[in-house]
């Protein structure tokens, strides 16, 4: 079977930073920095993105462009000579923590989605339904999380060409524009710049602190998809042999960016709430586990009159598709193992996967209180982390079957590739066990 992949290097780009940009810059990024201290959790994450994520961004695309094969075989493949079958083992824990991924995502893409319809049927003059749909319930989540899984869902089963690479990124110049101009307007808010001082001038104090550091390692791996297989199953969909290290800073560059904007708008939003009388801290966190910037965004956008809920339609929707093209990639990662490694068409591995996910999420909404916010600590803390440092470990040390870094000649003639190298298999190993170790005790 002719696998399916890339038409393009733009193609393969687009779709990586579709997969990069989603929730987790715009929702999961403010709302951490706001119960991590602000400035500190900023410039930890800004460290942690250089020294540990984009590294670890790099393994990843590697190993699967090298084997152009779905996570599980490229994993299994990468330790051949070593261990094959712990390989294919951490290959499908990456897989669970991809369908871990989707079962809080698209909870949350279906509140974005709700509160897109609810500015829109407010300018439709449905004021009723309008309020429904923006107010947190249980019903709302039930039926809007089984519409976005939909929506993913027939996304993923037209495949990589005709699917992911049609789809990915088209609208996030739209986005960009849309943070820049809200910036601009909640600046010239009162209480703003005491939030703009919070997210800009770090505590130094505070950037030792333990969970801050975890917090920043876990958000920055989230945000760039890696840990779980996306990436690689998209490497693996790219040509093989391409400069994978200009991908990655390109990738790295256009998510960090649009992460330090989200922070830019969400954080002096919230101290702008705070003046004008909303709780919006207890014991210095946020309130609500990070429901609580769909309480501050709608009243921003209300305090623009009519045209505020254009913006709002226009911003919730573009975080929708944001969303969208985050989960189609973590989707992939299932289905390319069902498609290749049992045999199943993609329409059938992709309705599979899907209802999975749907019974997953479906707990969650059920035990909301208690499995929401462990599930997300579990997978950016403990199953993300340690899914890079295997990644490190396997292009670093295990990995001889036409690896660039352990050809001998190759290195002899480049002592940046070489350097590079023992960065990744050396240094990056013990940093992240360092950080390990520091939280534990
Ligand atoms: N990077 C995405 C975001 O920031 O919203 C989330 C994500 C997508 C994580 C795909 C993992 C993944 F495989």
């Amino acid at each position: 079977m002719i696998r399916d992949s890339f038409h393009s290097r733009i193609g393969f780009v687009l779709a990586a930073a579709g997969s990069a940009i989603g929730l987790g810059n715009i929702w999961g990024f403010p709302t951490n920095a706001a119960n991590n201290g602000g400035g500190a959790f900023l410039f930890v994450y800004l460290i942690v993105t250089f020294l540990l994520a984009l590294p670890a961004l790099y393994a990843e695309i590697y190993i699967g462009n090298q084997a152009q094969k779905n996570p599980v075989s490229a994993l299994g493949e990468a330790c051949t000579e070593n261990l094959p079958r712990f390989g294919r083992a951490m290959g499908k824990a990456g897989l669970c923590g991809a369908i871990m991924m989707l079962s809080f995502y698209t909870i949350v893409a279906g509140w974005m989605l709700s509160h897109a319809l609810s500015s829109l049927s407010a300018l439709a003059g449905f004021s009723e339904l309008s309020v429904w749909l923006a107010t947190d319930n249980t019903t709302r989540n039930l039926v809007f999380t089984p519409i976005f899984i939909i929506l993913g869902a027939s996304i993923v089963h037209q495949g990589v060409h005709g699917g992911i690479e049609k789809w990915s990124s088209r609208l996030m110049p739209l986005l960009l524009l849309m943070l820049i101009g809200l910036i601009i307007y909640i600046l010239q808010q009162d209480g703003a710049m005491e939030g703009l001082r919070t997210y800009l001038i770090p505590d130094f104090s505070q950037v030792t602190d333990p969970t801050l550091v975890i917090s920043a390692m876990g958000q920055a791996f989230f945000s760039l998809s890696i840990g779980v297989g996306g990436m690689m199953v998209y490497g693996s969909y790219m040509a093989k042999d391409k400069d994978i290290g200009k991908l990655v800073l390109s990738i790295g560059a256009l998510d960090t960016f649009i992460a330090f904007l989200a922070g830019l708008l969400i954080i002096p939003a919230l101290f702008v709430a705070q003046y004008a009388g909303q709780q919006v801290f207890a014991n210095e966190k946020l309130i609500g586990e990070g429901q609580l910037i769909f309480q501050i965004l709608p009243t921003l956008f209300s305090s623009m009159g009519t045209i505020g809920l254009v913006v709002a339609t226009g911003f919730f929707s573009l975080l929708s598709i944001a969303a969208l093209t985050s989960t189609i990639s973590s989707t992939e990662v299932p289905v390319s193992y069902l498609v290749e490694e049992k045999s199943m068409s993609r329409r059938k591995a992709t309705w599979l996967i899907s209802a999975i996910v749907f019974s997953a999420s479906m707990t969650l909404i059920a035990f909301f209180d208690v499995l929401f916010g462990f599930v997300i600590r579990v997978l950016t803390t403990i199953v993300q982390p340690l899914s890079c440092l295997f990644y490190f470990i396997v292009v670093g040390w295990l990995w001889n079957r036409g690896n660039k870094l352990k050809d001998k000649a190759r290195l002899d003639a480049n002592k940046w590739l070489s350097l590079w190298g023992n960065y990744l298999g050396i240094a990056c190993p013990i940093l992240l066990t360092v950080v390990f170790v520091n939280v534990a005790f």
